[in-house]
């Protein structure tokens, strides 16, 4: 949470490096809106302005109050922990003489100690937040000099917590300084000029070049040099990697809304997470393998460790690969995992699934999980974040950057990704034969088109949620992989609209929900499809017995599903698919009318309220 940006390079044209910091700060608003503010280095000295709420109140102060020109810029975006989401709470922070300032992701945990101690050596606070602390111990440690990456390393060392902090200072013009624990920070290498960024949506639109940093490491840039020092002071190298995401896909490209565009891009991130899986004789390969095969051949436990629409999508990876490795799969929230006694041993393997990679409960569960002895295979779509460097395997998923603060087309990416893994898994161990799996990769490959033709019809459901704007509750059903669709239905919709949804398994009914049904109540039930009879008829008395009562009913059936005619009173229709796969075509509906809702509700569905895309505090 929180986006930082960070710049050093030519002062032209115009005011470059403000652009730079204002145009990152627009690709990470997605991290945190509570507030925004930059600091210029300039010839006289420190300029800087903040402003509450969206990166367009600033815009606005800027253009009625224009910074001068500097050859580094720094620039925050926040989403708030420590005090309220006001002017003066908003970052950068300056030091009491106003040459140094600093801004701030993640929580000092040992703050309070920290403003005591400064607090009786005479230092004025301006705000309620945590990062103040930092400006005014690095304005302390400078003391006269111009030193700030030293001052950077001997004030990190006293900091207790997760951070990414990035500094500058008046009398060091030109440069910018930056650390991180446990919060992301990557660095972009340009030609004359060098960005630092929460990831690389701050700088991908000038560089592709970029170096991640380690756990603890502080990094000085200038326009023509990039130095990493380990928390010693002494040198370190960076991993340089190559950004693969294309820039245009972080912008709109032409949709209102981020999310719009991600759901339309459902199909494409499909396509490419299954793209270029096999090797020469067919066999699946995952992206990093750095646990032996022999190990995962051994493998008796499954945990996927995910939280939110990440977890849902291991909901749905349970039943594909118990049914296909026949290992047992617990899928558990990574906060909860963490904090009881797991039962967890050499021969566990640990599935962390996470569209950012930096979710810190689940860097906290993978962390916990490989202290027992488990391995982890990560599930990212982020390369080079902390989750896929810190796990013993990973397997990309390639939905391209996802910027929309609700997840849509990450979702259905780690679903096929986890499908990938129970077929490489049931291969490895000999459950599965390669011919059986090549066929179900051929089943996979007809997603996309699938997930077209439902998008081809979005209009009846933008339709049916328009006409809905004013309810008040919304309740979702499913049975097997269509339960964890529902909770996901539902996840969207509270977020979104912010009126109350709930998921249950469609079995739970009888066991108290039906209470809630009145008459008028709206029900979606995600119905399986009628070639698994059994499955599909207790689904359909579902229906019935929800309709009995006076539930409205919105359900998604297989084309051809006649059976549901009857009792629904309307009916969105998705391709024929087997079992397995029916998620990946039955949440799309229930997004797009989350997404209508909320918009016809007048609601902003890239960053709702209270919201953040990437939660780096536990
Ligand atoms: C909901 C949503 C969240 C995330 C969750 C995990 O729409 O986006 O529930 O799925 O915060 O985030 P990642 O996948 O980045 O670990």
């Amino acid at each position: 949470m929180c986006g930082i940006v960070g710049y050093v390079g030519p002062a032209a044209p115009s005011n470059r490096p403000l652009d730079v910091a204002m145009e990152g700060l627009a690709r990470l608003e997605y991290r945190g809106y509570d507030s925004a503010g930059v600091a210029v280095v300039t010839p006289d000295g420190l300029a800087s302005a903040k402003r509450a709420g969206k990166l367009g109140n600033l815009r606005e102060q800027l253009e009625a109050h224009p910074l001068p020109a500097g050859s580094a810029a720094i620039g925050h975006t926040r989403w708030a922990t420590h005090g309220a989401p006001t002017d003066v709470n908003a970052h950068p922070h300056l030091s009491e003489d106003g040459r140094l300032a600093v801004i701030h992701n993640g929580i000092i945990e040992n703050f309070s100690a920290l403003r005591a101690e400064l607090r009786e050596a005479g230092v004025a606070f301006a705000s309620e937040t945590d990062t103040e602390v930092v400006a005014h111990l690095l304005a302390r440690q400078m003391d006269g000099s111009t030193d700030l990456t030293g001052a950077m390393l001997a004030v990190t060392r006293r900091l207790q917590g997760a951070f990414t902090l990035l500094a500058v200072h008046a009398d060091a013009p030109g440069t910018v300084v930056g650390a991180r624990r446990n919060s992301p920070l990557v660095v972009g290498l340009g030609e004359g000029e060098n960005f630092l960024g929460s990831d690389v949506a701050a700088f991908i639109s000038h560089t592709r070049e970029a170096l991640e940093m380690g756990q603890d490491q502080v990094v000085s840039i200038t326009a023509d040099d990039v130095r990493v020092v380990d928390a010693d002071g002494s040198p370190a190298e960076g991993r340089r990697f190559t950004v693969d995401w294309d820039a245009n896909a972080a912008v709109k490209g032409g949709f209102p809304t981020f999310m719009d565009k991600e759901i339309h891009d459902q199909p494409k991130a499909v396509a490419d997470t299954l793209l270029g899986r096999t090797d020469a004789a067919g066999h699946l390969v995952l992206d990093e393998l750095r646990i032996d095969e022999a190990v995962l051949r051994s493998v008796d436990k499954i945990i996927v460790v995910a939280c939110g629409t990440a977890a849902y999508a291991g909901h749905v990876a349970k039943y594909a690969i118990e049914h296909w490795c026949r290992i047992p799969v617990e899928v558990e929230l990574a906060h909860e995992f963490r904090y009881r006694d797991p039962v967890v041993s050499e021969k566990t393997l640990v599935v962390a699934i996470s569209q950012s990679g930096e979710t810190m409960d689940t860097i906290m569960a993978i962390r916990h999980a490989r202290e027992q002895g488990a391995k982890v295979l990560a599930v990212v779509n982020t390369h080079g974040s902390t989750i896929a460097r810190e796990s013993d395997a990973v397997l990309y998923t390639h939905a391209g950057p996802e910027v929309a603060v609700a997840s849509t087309k990450a979702f259905l990416a780690q679903i096929t990704a986890t499908y990938l893994l129970g077929l490489y898994l049931s291969e490895l161990r000999g459950n599965k034969y390669v011919d059986e799996v090549a066929g179900y990769l051929e089943e996979l490959g007809k997603l996309p088109a699938k997930i077209q033709e439902i998008l081809d019809r979005q209009q009846e459901v933008r339709d049916v949620a328009r006409a809905m704007k004013d309810v008040s509750s919304v309740l979702f059903l499913g049975r097997h992989v269509g339960y964890p669709v529902a909770l996901e239905g539902a996840l969207k919709l509270k977020e979104l609209a912010y009126i109350h949804a709930e998921g249950f398994a469609a079995g739970e009914l009888k066991h108290g929900p039906i209470a809630l049904i009145e008459e008028g109540q709206p029900v979606f039930i995600v119905v399986p499809t009628p070639r698994r009879p059994t499955l599909h008829a207790k689904v359909v008395s579902n229906i019935q017995e929800v309709r009995a009562r006076g539930a409205r009913t919105l359900v998604i059936a297989e084309e051809g599903d006649d059976a549901v005619n009857e009792f629904a009173d309307v009916v969105f229709r998705v391709p024929r698919t087997p079992t397995l796969m029916m998620p990946l075509v039955t949440v799309v509906p229930l997004q797009i009318f989350a997404c209508e809702l909320a918009t016809a509700k007048g609601l902003d569905v890239d960053q709702p309220r209270n919201l953040a895309k990437s939660v780096t505090v536990e």
